[in-house]
């Protein structure tokens, strides 16, 4: 199994050790990445991506090591504390390097048959929001399975989170490893992907919103009878 994680936050505190004993317990081959230490442009808005090839992105090549490793895993974890009720900044312009892969516009075949899980840390509230933020671009991605896991540390520091906390973190990521093994490599893509893809689905038949993303559907033969699921 391939896990790739990548970590809203360049530090390793209370968040990072929840997605790693998560990861050790898959126990698979990792990947991990921090941000902004290992990708920290900001999106500067010029919609080359979406508009013409991501290629065009001026980030291109510094993202594309974290797109291949991305694209390459069986499972993904993305981790991130909560900053004022959302992810951190770093995570967040992280995402937006990828709106051009939405189902709206040019989703990624790989993504159809990955888990990806979301976690956050907060020290009393947001990681529901913090959760969502990661999980919409997930979804959008047409990543099918996404688990969410927040937690309320009540702490600034992994060691200092109590012991009955860390208790309950151990065996709800036992409780998430042991989902994911039994589904990888057999993941399905439920009725909500499939509505929302066939949905675009029309919106490109119909000539779409440009035509790097009518070509891109075109070519795939997504616009007719194939899907980028089995
Ligand atoms: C800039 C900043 C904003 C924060 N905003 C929130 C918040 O909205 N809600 C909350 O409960 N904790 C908030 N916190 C606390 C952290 O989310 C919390 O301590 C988290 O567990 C830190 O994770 P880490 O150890 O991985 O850095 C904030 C911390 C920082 C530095």
């Amino acid at each position: 199994m391939k896990i790739t994680v990548i970590n809203g936050q360049s530090h390793k505190g209370s968040t990072y050790h929840i997605g790693k004993m998560l990861a050790d317990k898959l126990g698979g081959e990792v990947t991990e990445y921090f941000l902004p230490k290992d990708f920290g442009d900001m999106c500067i808005g010029c919609t080359a991506c979406i508009l013409k090839s991501e290629q065009l992105c001026p980030h291109y090549q510094r993202l594309e090591k974290l797109t291949n490793a991305i694209d390459e895993a069986d499972v993904l974890i993305f981790t991130s504390p909560v900053y004022v009720y959302h992810v951190t900044g770093a995570m967040k312009s992280f995402l937006d390097h990828y709106g051009y892969r939405w189902m709206v516009h040019r989703p990624e075949k790989k993504m159809f048959s990955k888990q990806a899980v979301c976690i956050s840390t907060a020290a009393g509230a947001g990681t529901k929001s913090t959760n969502k933020d990661i999980a919409d671009s997930l979804f959008f991605w047409g990543v099918p399975k996404v688990y969410k896991y927040g937690v309320n540390v009540r702490a600034m520091s992994y060691s200092r989170i109590s012991d009955k906390t860390k208790a309950e973190i151990d065996k709800k990521t036992t409780a998430i490893a042991n989902k994911i093994k039994a589904k990888n490599g057999r993941v399905k893509v439920g009725l909500k992907t499939k509505g929302f893809f066939e949905i675009m689905r029309m919106i490109q038949h119909k000539s779409g919103w440009n035509e790097a993303d009518t070509d891109y559907w075109h070519n795939k033969g997504w616009d007719g009878k194939k899907r980028p699921w089995k």
